[in-house]
């Protein structure tokens, strides 16, 4: 199959030096592509600004580590996010094995109305920021994909601050994907710039599947496997 991740935040940017964001660090997306790529699949890697190598081809033991290539794709802006996954997805529209595409991205739903050229200096600026909503990467692609013989699987991340089971399930059916993954970020031990997590996969057919507290990797390489067993097509 092919992968297509997405990771970290994204910035607004209001001047030059100047951004709205969110402390998404990008562990989990990072975490999704080395184990997609172990497992022998192309990946395509669109991160928002963070401080990540991207996962390489290491000798083990004389032998790869990595099996699948990881080809990375920086972005800024939520715009600039969507524009990539739908040309990572164009590309590989016709894998014949199917295409994933995981969004664990923490996406900024508003930006600045407007982006100054220039720094933008304090007296000049009036205390009020007007904001507009940025579009929904998942919902967007959805409505581009509709179309496809083969449709890609999609799956999203519901980071909340409290039970998160609800709140992905709405967010299932809202934005016609075949799971979400949920977190109560609040949890110890889960969320934000750690290396574990706590998730459970909320099913499109109302399935709930709590997974015990485990590392980054180890969720990773069962969304892996799930997107595995939705297979090729396996979209909504
Ligand atoms: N997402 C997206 N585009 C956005 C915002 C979010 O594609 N503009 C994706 C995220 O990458 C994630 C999923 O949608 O996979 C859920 O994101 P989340 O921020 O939890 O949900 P929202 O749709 O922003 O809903 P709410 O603000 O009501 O929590």
């Amino acid at each position: 199959m092919r992968f297509v991740v997405t990771a970290g935040p994204t910035r607004e940017h209001l001047d030059p030096v100047r951004f709205l964001s969110n402390p998404s660090t990008g562990k989990m997306g990072f975490a999704v592509a080395r184990a997609a790529a172990r497992a022998g699949h192309a990946v395509t890697l669109i991160a928002g600004p963070v401080a990540l190598r991207t996962p390489q081809r290491r000798p083990h033991r004389g032998r790869p580590t990595i099996a699948g290539d990881i080809r990375r794709v920086d972005v800024v802006s939520a715009r600039e996010m969507l524009a990539a996954v739908e040309a990572a997805l164009v590309a590989a529209k016709d894998d014949p094995q199917g295409v994933a595409l995981v969004m664990t991205a923490a996406v900024a739903d508003w930006r600045p109305a407007t982006c100054a050229m220039t720094k933008l200096k304090k007296h000049a600026m009036s205390g009020v920021l007007k904001l507009v909503r940025n579009p929904d990467v998942l919902k967007t692609i959805r409505g581009k994909v509709r179309a496809w013989k083969r449709k890609p699987v999609l799956v999203g991340f519901a980071a909340e601050t409290g039970e998160p089971t609800a709140e992905a399930a709405r967010k299932c059916r809202e934005k016609g994907l075949a799971m979400v993954v949920a977190n109560d970020v609040t949890q110890p031990g889960a969320g934000f710039g750690v290396d574990t997590n706590r998730v459970t996969f909320v099913l499109a057919d109302g399935i709930v599947e709590p997974l015990p507290l485990m590392t980054k990797d180890a969720v990773a390489r069962r969304i892996v496997k799930k997107c595995q067993t939705f297979g090729g097509g396996g979209g909504i």
